[in-house]
């Protein structure tokens, strides 16, 4: 494959960046260079001296005046609820009995698995998404056909089947020993398969008799490198409602916790209502706290404190996300929006580098995949995004008065989305232009 030369604004972030003049956290170049070569970004820095690395055969991209940075990272979202974005007036436990669980029992169906495995993985690229941790639906055939679709796609993604044999609709049901077998078959697999990662993903606790929570927790301690992925502490109904089903529990995050489903890979969706003791045990763990604002808002389950969790004396790992279809947008210039405004909400404010550092390097330390996704370091994959932000008239507009690149970030976060998003690089090679419509 010949090497690629990407010439823009690049931006990269190196650490949190405590404020907005902390210019140390991310490294800025007006005028940048990224020599790609076989997928993976083997030079990073100032244009001119980029540009002497790269042989005479070096395709030149030149992306000026646009912004170039690391491809965006989802750290939670439903592949199956495509179909059911924007379904009307219900809170969390009547909206899955509603809409969610019917549209996923459609999942039985293994080509309708496909379609809408490969429309999800166009929209996220077209979103100028590179990564995702997802739940795909009950049923094996809808892992596969997400994970074959990745693949194909070379995406770094991570996904797995959700494991739920209670409370809910039988086409949307598995056992305690078939979602036992079915994940351990999908990890045999797709675990390790190119790009591709495994995640055990028990739904929620209501979901989960017992005795598939205790397989689940066996996953986790035969695969202890995998991610588990579910949802905690979303909706006061939940929170009661679990509290019945497990009573000797301290708490609904001690129902994970007896099960072995805690630590530095386990990503729990939601943690909007959690007791300090709660807060303490994830944070202990390393387990991580996903902020999914667009779909807190939607279904009214509440505000996640983002900067108590990241300020407590034993912070939480956080990371962002979607959340579609309870998340209302496939967006994660949308959803950072939507979360400066949970955490105005909360008093708090999250300044236009620390929201680009989320969505980048914060998301891709969150999934424990930082060393290959999240920057524009040297060495790590060339999954890209090439942002635009005169992309709209408004945009266009309002760019006349912007003077610094603080002001620019936050203008793309407050009024852009995919007419923002110019192009997409999975390893190396332009994703979104390639889309076929
Ligand atoms: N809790 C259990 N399942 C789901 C889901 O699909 N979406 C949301 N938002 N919460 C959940
Ligand atoms: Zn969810």
């Amino acid at each position: 494959m010949t090497s690629k030369l990407l010439r823009g604004r690049t931006l990269s972030f190196l650490r949190w960046p405590e404020a907005i003049d902390d210019h140390a956290a991310w490294r800025y170049e007006e005028d940048g260079g990224l020599l790609i070569d076989n997928g993976k970004i083997v030079a990073a820095g100032p244009y001119a001296e980029v540009a002497k690395r790269a042989g005479a055969g070096a395709e030149t991209i030149d992306h000026r005046p646009h912004l170039i940075l690391p491809g965006f990272i989802d750290a939670h979202v439903h592949v199956p609820q495509m179909q059911i974005i924007a379904s009307y007036g219900a809170e969390l436990l009547d909206w899955l009995n509603k809409y969610t669980f019917p549209e996923e029992s459609k999942f039985q169906d293994a080509q309708h698995g496909r379609r809408i495995a490969r429309l999800f993985l166009d929209e996220m690229l077209r979103q100028g998404t590179t990564t995702v941790a997802a739940y795909c639906s009950v049923h094996k055939a809808s892992a596969e056909a997400f994970f074959a679709e990745s693949h194909d796609r070379n995406m770094l993604n991570i996904a797995g089947k959700v494991m739920m044999d209670r409370n809910a609709p039988d086409g949307v049901l598995d056992t305690p020993q078939a979602g036992y077998d079915d994940s351990k078959a999908l990890i045999a697999e797709w675990h390790g398969k190119g790009r591709q990662l495994y995640a055990i993903t028990p739904r929620f606790a209501i979901t989960s008799s017992p005795e598939q929570m205790e397989m689940a927790g066996a996953l986790c301690r035969e695969h202890p490198d995998l991610h588990m992925q579910t949802h905690l502490s979303e909706n006061h109904a939940e929170i009661a409602f679990t509290q019945e089903l497990y009573p000797w529990s301290r708490d609904y995050t001690d129902v994970y916790e007896h099960y072995g489903l805690l630590g530095k890979k386990s990503l729990f969706g939601h943690c909007i209502h959690l007791s300090e003791r709660e807060a303490d045990a994830l944070s202990q763990s390393g387990s991580v706290a996903v902020f999914c604002p667009t779909s807190n808002l939607f279904l009214g389950s509440g505000l996640f404190d983002y900067q108590r969790y990241r300020r407590r004396e034993k912070p939480l790992r956080i990371a962002s996300a979607t959340d579609v279809g309870g998340g209302t947008n496939y967006s994660m210039l949308r959803t950072m929006d939507e979360g400066y405004k949970v955490i105005a909400l909360n008093g708090e404010k999250l300044n236009p580098f620390q929201s680009f550092w989320q969505l980048t390097r914060g998301n891709a330390e969150a999934l424990s995949v930082a060393g290959k996704v999240g920057t524009l370091d040297e060495g790590t994959d060339a999954d890209i995004v090439v942002l635009d932000a005169h992309a709209t008239p408004a945009m266009r507009l309002r760019m006349e008065t912007v003077e610094t690149l603080a002001e620019e970030l936050f203008l793309l976060q407050t009024l852009g989305d995919d007419r923002a998003v110019r192009e997409v690089y999975v390893v190396g090679r332009p994703a979104k232009s390639a889309i076929v419509a």
